[in-house]
């Protein structure tokens, strides 16, 4: 695929390209100052005190990166008159924010350039008549629990209220209700955003119906969308849900407690994750569990393989409202100066998958850690289920799956994480680690005759290719969606960070 440059911006990057870093941070300063006549309410620039909370609001250390400037809009009008600036400057390079929970570093923030942080536009709306929420695109997943709750209503969400709706939908989402009810972007029932050329537009099922299929899945290829209209949905009661931590003597049958859910019928209302969290100071694995299930007069269901599992070192289980549970865990989730980096993939279950990728995970990772104790690492190994795909063509998504796929039934996603304080020799060797891992459990899973190779973007790394996972034939769709709206491709060279259609190649 290729996307044709405008002259002016080759020109640009040509005579920037071609002198000192400093003149480059000169175009950057003069584009900020530009930006600074036509909003001036809302550029801030370093050492102040708005700058200065943007740069701290990122939860994991190593995003914390230092734009030129931050522009912060309020309204729609705002965001595309920054696009048309950021586009007609020519090479500005810029970054958008949600919620800021990518783990990659420069997918939502950026070192020499201008972020754009969506956090000023966290507005959410009920229409009541339609039970539709109108959300601004800067919200966090507590905004929207905050506002449906009292109207008896509630959302396909993050599970964790300080996750950001913006990247988290446009990624997929896999929330309390996702067994039921499918994928976080589904439940869109339309986009608001600013185009390359600052135009305002819809997609909906109705109108930019191509673009509208791209945006659930497509993560910031077509747009900077400015508010997501979803479909909430009666909340009938409490749910019953939380968390588990076993004693470490567990640890081999959490991971057959975890097979044995996945392989026995499906159950649409159990969701939730295992995981297992390996310290090196302590030299001991922690198995926990968080879990719920939406039908609580039928707990535990399928969950009850997992909540059976012995010895419990703490049993948190009780019942509460996806606003409780959300906002909960969001204290246990604080800001931490810890990096945290993650990748992920995808296998079909086996009886045997689970038990290998985790004797796998749990050989090596000691020496791996030992090696760099003094960052204070520790890792986690997650497995949890992946939503069930849209069962009729009326509001496709682009996620790759077609209505008759079950993954829901079939499929498990894993999650490797990464935590230690800042230290060149283990970021290096951590995010070394990430990929050896990934490459190791993908030969684990071929050799069990189990592989995948789906992706989930919002758990992938930098080096993965989720939007290659989606197939052929989808990802040609986005990149002929991305070259319909975007022809000169601003969103794909401008707008740094994130999985580009334009760098992604189908299996
Ligand atoms: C603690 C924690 C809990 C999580 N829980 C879940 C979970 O329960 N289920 C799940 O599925 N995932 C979960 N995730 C993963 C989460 O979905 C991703 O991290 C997601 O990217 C977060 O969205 P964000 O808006 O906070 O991210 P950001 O980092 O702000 O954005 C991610 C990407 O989206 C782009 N983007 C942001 N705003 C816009 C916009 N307005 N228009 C266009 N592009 C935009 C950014 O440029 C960036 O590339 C969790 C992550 C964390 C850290
Ligand atoms: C910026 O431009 C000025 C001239 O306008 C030049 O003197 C300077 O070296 C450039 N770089 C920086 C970092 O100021
Ligand atoms: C902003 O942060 C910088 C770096 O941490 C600090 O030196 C500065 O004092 C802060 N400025 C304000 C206004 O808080
Ligand atoms: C929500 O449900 C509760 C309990 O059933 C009820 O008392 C309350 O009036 C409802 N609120 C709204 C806004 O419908
Ligand atoms: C779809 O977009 C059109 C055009 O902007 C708009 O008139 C319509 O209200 C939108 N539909 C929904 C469901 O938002
Ligand atoms: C907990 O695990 C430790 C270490 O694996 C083991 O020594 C201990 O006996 C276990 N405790 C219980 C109650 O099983
Ligand atoms: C960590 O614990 C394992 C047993 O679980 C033990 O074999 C190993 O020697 C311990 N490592 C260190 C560094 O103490
Ligand atoms: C949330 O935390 C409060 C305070 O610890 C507790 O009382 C409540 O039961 C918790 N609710 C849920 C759903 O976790
Ligand atoms: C590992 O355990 C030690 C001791 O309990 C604790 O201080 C440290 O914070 C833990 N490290 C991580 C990264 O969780
Ligand atoms: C598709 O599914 C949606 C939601 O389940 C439903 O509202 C719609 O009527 C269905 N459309 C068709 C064509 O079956």
């Amino acid at each position: 695929m290729h996307f044709s440059t405008p002259s002016r911006c080759l020109l640009s990057c040509l005579l920037f390209g071609a002198t000192t870093l400093a003149s480059r941070n000169n175009d950057t300063v003069s584009t900020c100052e530009a930006l600074s006549s036509i909003l001036p309410t809302e550029i801030f620039y370093p050492d102040t005190d708005t700058y200065n909370a943007s740069i701290s609001s990122y939860p994991f250390i190593q995003l914390r990166l230092h734009p030129t400037c931050i522009v912060r809009p309020k309204t729609a009008q705002d965001v595309s008159a920054a696009v048309n600036l950021l586009r007609d400057t020519g090479c500005t390079k810029f970054a958008v924010k949600g919620g800021g929970h990518n783990a990659n570093v420069g997918f939502n923030n950026i070192e020499d350039g201008v972020t754009i942080d969506m956090q000023s536009m966290n507005e959410v709306e009920v229409v009541e008549a339609t039970e539709v929420a109108r959300v601004g695109a800067g919200a966090l997943w507590q905004n929207v629990y905050d506002a449906v709750e009292p109207h008896n209503l509630t959302v396909l969400g993050g599970r964790i209220g300080v996750v950001g709706v913006a990247g988290f939908t446009t990624g997929g989402g896999v929330s309390f209700f996702s067994p039921s009810r499918g994928w976080a972007c589904d439940a869109v029932v339309n986009f608001e955003l600013v185009l390359a050329d600052g135009t305002i537009a819809n997609a909906n099922a109705t109108s930019n119906a191509d673009l509208y299929a791209a945006l659930k899945g497509g993560q910031n290829n077509f747009g900077i969308i400015t508010r997501f209209d979803l479909q909430a949905f009666p909340l009938e009661g409490p749910i019953w849900g939380g968390r588990i931590a076993f004693n470490s003597s567990a640890e081999a049958d959490l991971v057959s407690a975890f097979t044995e859910f996945k392989s026995s019928a499906y159950d649409p209302h159990a969701a939730g994750w295992v995981t297992w969290r390996y310290n090196v100071t302590t030299n001991q694995t922690t198995p926990t569990s968080i879990l719920w299930y939406t039908k609580p007069e039928q707990k535990p269901g399928a969950l009850k393989p997992i909540v059976e599992t012995k010895p419990q070192l703490m049993n948190g289980m009780t019942t509460g409202t996806p606003r409780e549970f959300a906002k909960n865990a969001s204290m246990v989730v604080k800001t931490s100066n810890l990096n945290t980096i993650w990748a992920t993939t995808t296998f079909k279950i086996s009886p045997r998958i689970c038990h290998r990728i985790h004797l796998a995970w749990k050989t090596a990772i000691p020496s791996l850690l030992s090696a760099h104790a003094s960052s204070n690492p520790a890792s986690e190994l997650t497995f949890q289920s992946i939503p069930p795909p849209p069962r009729n063509d009326s509001s496709p998504n682009s996620l790759g799956f077609s209505a008759t796929d079950t993954p829901e039934k079939d499929l498990v996603f894993l999650q490797i994480v990464f935590y230690y304080n800042t230290d060149a020799s283990a970021s290096k060797a951590f995010n070394a680690g990430l990929k050896d891992f990934i490459k190791m459990f993908d030969d684990i899973a071929e050799d069990e005759g189990v592989s995948s190779g789906w992706v989930y973007l919002n758990f992938a790394a930098r080096f993965q290719d989720p939007l290659g996972s989606y197939g052929r034939e989808q990802l040609g769709k986005l990149k002929r969606v991305a070259r319909k709206y975007d022809p000169r491709g601003l969103f794909q060279k401008q707008l740094v960070g994130g999985f580009k259609v334009s760098a992604a190649e189908a299996l």
